[in-house]
């Protein structure tokens, strides 16, 4: 039987960030198009949020397309875009049915007026629902986000604090990712929630993302709930 790795005494992230990185390398291996890798990483991304909501992980942030990614070939993007127009809709019907909240972030506008249209009317099916949440981040950039929350503070003439910008940031309101993991051996956050994941435990995995599988997201939430977390603190502060 498999062993299960989670525990009762182990500690769930609340918030998991995930850096999907390495399906073209993972294509290119097998001597497929980097659209393969696209197709199989976005059914690994639907497994892992999956497997995560089951272990009573309540939000999940994931990198889908970088405001830089856009630079990409035209038919790379066409592939991804294609995956969104034939998949996106009944993969997320599927999960967000146990009451996830789907928001789309980024700077959505860039895409394809007709993509735009389906992750908007996936994103209006789960408007109602709170606690448990899924961002897919597309055509998104964590500066250009904190340029677009500094300016919203200025419009309205108010003075930023740490808790006024974060509640102007796409993510307001809910819990900072405490662990994000990045696959496919890159070790950077490439410009990715760099205000939320202040304190995120980073975890590195040099497994390309389709081959990131449910036993390595428990492997990293184990080594999430083994992390002592100080925010600054000493260990006696923490003890008291
Ligand atoms: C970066 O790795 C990954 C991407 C640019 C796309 C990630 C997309 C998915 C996992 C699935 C699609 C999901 C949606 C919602 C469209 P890379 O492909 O650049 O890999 P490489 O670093 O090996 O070249």
């Amino acid at each position: 039987m498999a062993k299960n790795r989670i525990k009762g005494d182990t500690r769930i992230p609340q918030h998991i960030a995930i850096i999907m990185d390495g399906n073209g390398r993972w294509a290119k291996k097998r001597l497929m198009p980097r659209s393969f890798g696209h197709k199989m990483g976005m059914e690994r991304m639907i497994g892992l949020m999956e497997r995560a909501f089951d272990i009573g992980v309540p939000y999940i942030t994931v990198y889908a397309l970088s405001t830089e990614n856009l630079k990409r070939p035209e038919a790379e993007l066409n592939g991804l875009y294609d995956l969104i127009r034939n998949h996106f809709e009944k993969y997320m019907d599927r999960l967000c049915q146990k009451g996830v909240r789907l928001r789309v972030i980024g700077e959505t506008h860039l895409l394809p007026q007709d993509v735009q249209e389906i992750l908007r009317r996936s994103e209006k099916k789960t408007e109602s629902y709170e606690g448990k949440g899924i961002n897919i981040a597309l055509c998104y950039g964590s500066r250009a986000e904190l340029v677009r929350a500094t300016n919203l503070a200025v419009e309205r003439g108010e003075k930023v604090t740490e808790e006024s910008l974060s509640s102007l940031l796409y993510t307001a309101g809910q819990p900072d990712p405490d662990l994000l993991i990045r696959t496919g051996k890159e070790v950077r956050l490439s410009n990715f929630l760099l205000w939320q994941a202040a304190y995120a435990e980073l975890f590195f995995s040099n497994k390309m993302f389709p081959e990131f599988t449910d036993k390595d997201l428990e492997k990293a939430i184990v080594w999430f709930s083994g992390r002592a977390r100080r925010f600054g603190k000493t260990d006696e502060q923490l003890a008291q």
